[in-house]
């Protein structure tokens, strides 16, 4: 046994250059490429993190994985360090990524048995395992998850090659609700019939089973006798995805009224904003957070009690164009009605039609909750009066140049300002500021102003690249992340290609000199775990270079390259990268500890992924790390502070 291997040990140091072990990874357009971000927890080709916390993904049925990455990004199970990562991507390709992981067929390591086991438990386990517990009504594992127990398909996962407390922690989180499927959620049922003792039984006799040598999940789920049907088959399950998310055709020149509402609410993105995780469509119920409190978007559905289903287009108006409710009630600004007030009245009774289409659901509304003062409507009342005006300061008259055309989406349905635009003590937009940066309330992202080419202004980028940037949020330049990835996922690789022109043009044009000062940075949370595998190596004692680049070579060389010089289409370059440059460097910070995915858009429908380093790097690291990005291949900026970055990891 060690004499075997010894010999292949020998064998491999041999074959070490020959077989490429030990160079730099080679950039391959693949699947495993564009997964990377997930093997850096799962383990090289989903094969389980070291320790049991990070589980296998390897040869599970496609549909179930499936089933568990929508289950992350819409809130039935959480880990906020995947959702993150799933947020920008598509259901088809959350799909491809099941399928990719589900083809994989590796072997599984050797079972491990816990010294504290006695006998008579794992008799209990293997027991409620293979023929349940009529009793208690707890039915046989093995009647869904396969005689074999290696999973049945079409979304029924296998039970062995599973780590103790991984179990443990997955059939707690039924019990406690913390863990659900989508219903009918047997797992829920049958979870709420196991005691302590049964859970822990189960759990430890699962774990000491040898995973069969064809570890496949079974082709269907066995038949009930009593019913005649699979098991399994009425168990929650998720619908295959769509294709892909169809583009909203119908461009300006269309004469359906509701056709062109739909294409004005996807540049409006109020999808994104009237629907909460995991919720219905336009029914609202999203908690947008402000200094002031949480703010509840309203349901936009037909409902006639509950959503706009009552309205005429006339309340509709109201509500875009002066911020009123049908019943009067002014409207709290976190609905971007400072900006839609641009809005013509047509394009308001377009948008009316199309919600009138969208299917009624009736929603239990929510109370905003705002302190005192800006809980009342005489503070908004002031507020108004101070900062608002219906209409806006824009004059229209005379032939519609492209650029205003532009100008008009930027600053009306578009709605950059929210976030481009400074904001000052009572959250107001300054208009004398238009566009010049500001830190997103709330949050630890600072949108670059768009006027200033150090930052986010496009001045000196071609149209072809703008235009290409606001399809696909990827360029050579940099990409859209964060809070401008969902920009761009929900609204701006939806724009027409006439409007498209007009918005790059105006962004092109719309650059000033001057700027203002970047504003501090501000900070929130991070959930810490435990660190994947493969965390820090310390630099070599008495070595010379700096910590930066150590840490730059261990983590993040293989993608970003030698001199920081990227994998075009695929890894951004680094080396004059203003997200590395800019002089707040607060989102530089946020990438670096959540990664990210660039957009999945019609254009780049399957972008490739950077892992979060939040467990990796300490705040030293971290800081060191950005200061030998901000100064290596040319790039010139002022050094982050460790007290930045702690800053940065801390709720605001
Ligand atoms: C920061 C570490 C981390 C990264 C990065 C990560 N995951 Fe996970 N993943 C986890 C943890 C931890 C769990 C288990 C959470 C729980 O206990 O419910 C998990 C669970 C899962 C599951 C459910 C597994 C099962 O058997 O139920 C799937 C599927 C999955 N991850 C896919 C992915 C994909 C695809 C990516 C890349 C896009 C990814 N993960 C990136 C840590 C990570
Ligand atoms: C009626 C069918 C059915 C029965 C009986 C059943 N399961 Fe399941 N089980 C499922 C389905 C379906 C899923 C996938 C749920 C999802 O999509 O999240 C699942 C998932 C699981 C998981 C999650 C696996 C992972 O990788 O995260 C565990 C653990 C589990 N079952 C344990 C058990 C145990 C223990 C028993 C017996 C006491 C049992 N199941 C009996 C249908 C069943
Ligand atoms: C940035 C998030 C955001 C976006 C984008 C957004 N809304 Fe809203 N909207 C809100 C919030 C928050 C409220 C609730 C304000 C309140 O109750 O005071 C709201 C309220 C409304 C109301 C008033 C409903 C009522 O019952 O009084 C209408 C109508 C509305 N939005 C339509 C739209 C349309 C149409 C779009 C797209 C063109 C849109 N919204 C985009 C956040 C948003
Ligand atoms: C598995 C490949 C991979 C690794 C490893 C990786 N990155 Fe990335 N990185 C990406 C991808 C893909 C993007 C673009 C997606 C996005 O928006 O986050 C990106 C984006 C970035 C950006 C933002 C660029 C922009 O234009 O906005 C910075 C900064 C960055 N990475 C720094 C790092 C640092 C520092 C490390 C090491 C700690 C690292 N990356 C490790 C793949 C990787
Ligand atoms: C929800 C807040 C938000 C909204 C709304 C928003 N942005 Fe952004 N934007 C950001 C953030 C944060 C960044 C910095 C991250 C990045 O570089 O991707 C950014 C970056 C940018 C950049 C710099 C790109 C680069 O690579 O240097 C441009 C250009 C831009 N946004 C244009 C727009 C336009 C046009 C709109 C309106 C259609 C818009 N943004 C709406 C938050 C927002």
């Amino acid at each position: 046994m060690s004499g075997t291997f010894l010999r292949c040990l020998v064998l491999l140091i041999a074959l070490w250059p020959v077989l490429g072990l030990g160079q730099e990874p080679v950039f391959e357009n693949t699947m495993a490429e564009r997964t990377r971000a997930c093997s850096h927890c799962h383990g090289k080709q989903g094969r389980a993190g070291p320790d049991g916390y990070y589980p296998r993904l390897a040869g599970k049925p496609a549909a179930y994985l499936y089933n568990q990455l929508l289950n992350f990004r819409e809130g039935r199970r959480h880990y906020s360090l995947m959702t993150g990562l799933l947020e920008p991507l598509t259901d088809a390709y959350l799909m491809e990524m099941a399928q990719y992981f589900a083809g994989l067929n590796l072997p599984y390591p050797p079972p491990t048995l816990v010294a504290a086991t006695t006998p008579a438990q794992l008799a209990r386990g293997k027991s409620l395992v293979t023929q349940g517990d009529p009793q208690k009504k707890i039915p046989a594992c093995i009647s869904c998850h396969g005689d074999r127990l290696t999973g049945a398909l079409p979304h029924v996962p296998g039970l062995l090659g599973l780590p103790r407390d991984y179990l443990n922690a997955q059939l707690g989180g039924w019990q406690t609700g913390q863990r659900r499927a989508h219903g009918p959620d047997c797992m829920a049922t049958i979870a709420a019939q196991l005691d302590r003792a049964d859970v822990s039984a189960i759990s430890h006799w699962l774990a000491a089973q040898t995973v069969p040598a064809d570890s496949r999940p079974q082709a269907q789920g066995p038949v009930n006798q009593a019913t005649g049907q699979a098991n399994a088959r009425g168990c929650g399950s998720a619908q295959a995805p769509a294709r892909s998310n169809a583009v909203v055709s119908s461009g300006p020149a269309t004469s359906d009224l509701s056709a062109r509402g739909a294409y004005l609410a996807r540049i409006g993105n109020c999808q994104g904003c009237h629907t909460a995780t995991g919720g219905a469509s336009y029914a609202g119920g999203r908690g947008i957070e402000t200094p002031f409190g949480t703010v509840y978007t309203s349901n936009l559905t037909a409902d006639r009690e509950s959503g706009i289903g009552a309205w005429s287009p006339d309340d509709f108006w109201q509500a875009i164009h002066e911020g009123r409710s049908k019943d009067q009630r002014l409207l709290y600004p976190a609905f971007p009605y400072p900006s839609f007030t641009q809005l013509s009245r047509a394009d308001s009774d377009a948008l009316f039609a199309f919600l009138k289409t969208v299917p009624a659901v009736k929603q239990t509304s929510w109370s905003h909750a705002l302190r005192w003062p800006y809980r009342t409507q005489t503070a908004l009342a002031v507020w108004r009066a101070l900062y608002f005006m219906p209409g806006g300061n824009v004059s229209k008259s005379g032939p519609v140049s492209v650029a205003s055309r532009g100008a008009d989406l930027v600053n009306g349905l578009g709605h950059c300002g929210t976030c481009h635009t400074p904001r000052n003590m009572l959250g107001a937009s300054r208009s004398a500021l238009d566009l010049q940066g500001g830190m997103l309330p709330m949050q630890r992202w600072y949108a670059p102003s768009l006027r200033d080419r150090q930052e986010g202004g496009v001045g000196d980028w071609s149209l072809d690249e703008v235009s290409r940037w606001l399809q696909t949020g990827v360029s050579a330049r940099g990409v859209a992340s964060g809070p401008m990835a969902q920009v761009v996922l929900h609204s701006t690789q939806y724009l027409s290609d006439d409007d498209r022109l007009a918005m790059a043009t105006y962004l092109r044009s719309s650059q000033r000199s001057s700027t203002v000062p970047a504003p501090q940075l501000r900070a929130s949370g991070a959930t810490l775990e435990r660190p994947p595998p493969g965390t820090v190596t310390n630099p070599p004692a008495g070595s010379k270079r700096p910590l930066g680049a150590d840490l730059y070579d261990t983590f993040c060389k293989s993608c970003h390259g030698e001199q920081g010089q990227g994998v075009p289409d695929a890894y951004p370059a680094l080396a004059g990268n203003r997200t590395v440059t800019m002089s707040n460097p607060s989102n530089l910070i946020q990438t670096i500890l959540w990664g990210g995915y660039s957009p999945a858009t019609e254009r780049n429908p399957r972008p490739f992924g950077m892992p979060p380093f939040v467990l990796n790097l300490s705040d030293r690291e971290l800081a060191a790390l950005s200061t030998y990005l901000r100064s290596s291949w040319g790039n010139l900026s002022a050094p982050v502070t460790e007290l930045e970055v702690s800053q940065a990891r801390e709720k605001p």
